[in-house]
C-alpha cells in the first residue's frame, strides 16, 4: 500500500519512491517463489492425483502407505528423515522386515485379505503382499500413465505402443485406456498373467493387446527382422533380470544398445518413447544422455528427463522414487524415411 503524505509527514515523492520499492520487492519474492517452484517442477513430477492411495509417512529408512483401507509399512532408502507420529506406524495391517541376510518377509495381521483391489481413476489393479517388499503396483507411475493417455488420447491416428518389462501392465492398461493398440512384454509369466488380470479389472478385457512371456531383447530383435513398427515405445528395465531361459539382462550393459535397437522399431508416424528406471546411484540426466544418442535417427523430438515423486503429506516434502526420461516427436518434424538396419 502506498503511504499517504497527509498522515506519514513524508514528501509526496518519498512516498511515491517508498511505493516503488515496496512493489519491486512484492514482485521479486513472487518472482523468486515462481523460480522455485518452476525449478522444483523441471526435476520433479509428482504423482498427486491418487484417491485410494497415499504416502502417509516416511522416515528411518521406511514408509508407511495407505492401500484402499489398508496400511502396509516397507524400507525405502531415500527416507533418511526421522519418522512421524509412531502411533500411526503401529496401525499397520502388514510390515515388511528386513532379514539379515538382505531379503525379507512381510509380517501381517490375520484380517488382511491375500489381494484386494486399488484404483486410479477408471484403472485398477490387484494389489498383494509380494517378494522383494512388492505390492504389484508402482504408485508414482501414476505421473507417466497420465501423460501416456493425454499423448495417444489427442493423436489423430491409430497408436501401436510397446510395453518393454510390462511387470503387471499399469503402463499398458494406461495405454489401452486411451484407445492404444499394445504388445505388452515381460519375462516371468506370473507378471504377464498379472497384467492380464488388471486389464479384466480396468474393463479392458476386449482391448487390443497381445501378451508376451519373452526376453525383451530377443523380442526387439524378433520385431526388427519382422519389420513390426510401433508409434509409442515404453520401457521400465531393472538393473538386473533374467528372460524365461535364463537371457542376462543387466540395465548398465544392455540399456544402450536395446535403446538404438528400439529406436529403430519407431514409425514414421512415432509419438513418444518412455523410459524409466529404479536403478539406484543412476542420474536422470545420464538416461536422458543415452536416449539422446540412441534416438539420433528418430525424427527429430524433444527429451526430458526427472525424478518421480510421492507427496508426504507431513511437512510438505516429496519422497523421490525412480527417474523417468520421455522423447516426444516434435510439431514440426515431417516423417523420414529410415532404413532398418538388420540385428
Ligand atoms: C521394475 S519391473 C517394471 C515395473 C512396471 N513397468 C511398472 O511401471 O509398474 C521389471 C520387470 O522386468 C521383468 N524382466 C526382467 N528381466 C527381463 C528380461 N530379460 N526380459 C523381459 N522382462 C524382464 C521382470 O519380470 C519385471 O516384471
Amino acid at each position: 500500500m502506498p503511504q499517504d503524505p497527509a498522515r506519514s509527514g513524508a514528501s509526496t515523492k518519498e512516498c511515491l519512491m517508498n511505493a516503488f520499492l515496496e512493489q519491486n520487492f512484492f514482485q521479486s519474492c513472487f518472482f523468486e517463489r515462481e523460480r522455485f517452484l518452476t525449478r522444483h517442477l523441471d526435476s520433479m513430477r509428482i504423482a498427486n492425483g491418487w484417491k485410494e492411495y497415499e504416502l502417509l509417512d516416511a522416515g528411518d529408512g521406511e514408509k508407511l502407505e495407505r492401500w484402499g483401507t489398508y496400511i502396509l509399512r516397507r524400507p525405502d532408502p531415500q527416507a533418511l528423515w526421522p519418522k512421524g507420529n509412531e502411533a500411526l506406524w503401529n496401525q499397520a495391517d502388514a510390515h515388511y522386515k528386513r532379514s539379515r541376510d538382505g531379503g525379507g518377509s512381510w509380517d501381517r495381521r490375520s484380517t488382511l485379505p491375500k489381494q484386494w483391489v486399488v484404483s486410479y481413476d477408471d484403472l485398477s489393479f490387484r494389489v498383494e503382499l509380494m517378494g522383494f517388499k512388492h505390492t504389484g503396483i508402482f504408485p508414482e507411475q501414476a505421473c507417466n500413465w497420465d501423460w501416456i493417455r493425454e499423448k495417444i488420447e489427442s493423436a489423430s491416428e491409430p497408436v501401436r505402443v510397446l510395453n518393454l518389462f510390462g511387470y503387471t501392465g499399469g503402463a499398458t492398461v494406461a495405454a489401452l485406456a486411451a484407445g492404444g493398440e499394445v504388445s505388452h512384454v515381460d519375462a516371468s509369466k506370473g507378471m504377464v498373467g498379472r497384467a492380464k488380470e488388471n486389464c479384466a479389472l480396468s474393463r479392458l478385457s476386449h482391448a487390443p493387446v497381445r501378451f508376451f512371456a519373452d526376453d525383451a531383447i530377443k523380442f526387439v530383435d524378433r520385431e526388427l527382422r519382422r519389420g513390426h513398427q510401433y508409434e509409442a515405445i515404453l520401457l521400465d528395465p531393472p538393473s538386473f533380470g533374467r528372460g524365461p531361459k535364463g537371457e542376462l539382462w543387466k540395465l548398465e550393459s544392455h540399456l544402450f544398445s536395446l535403446l538404438e535397437k528400439i529406436s529403430m522399431l519407431l514409425s514414421d508416424r512415432a509419438l513418444f518413447l518412455l523410459l524409466n528406471a529404479y536403478t539406484t546411484g543412476l542420474s536422470p540426466v545420464v538416461l536422458e544422455n543415452m536416449v539422446k544418442m540412441a534416438t539420433h535417427a528418430v525424427p527429430a523430438g524433444v527429451t526430458e528427463s526427472f525424478e518421480l515423486g510421492l507427496p508426504l503429506r507431513r511437512e510438505g516434502i516429496v519422497l523421490p522414487c525412480g527417474l523417468s526420461v520421455r522423447w516426444e516427436r516434435s510439431h514440426a518434424s515431417l516423417p523420414a524415411k529410415r532404413a532398418l538396419r538388420s540385428f
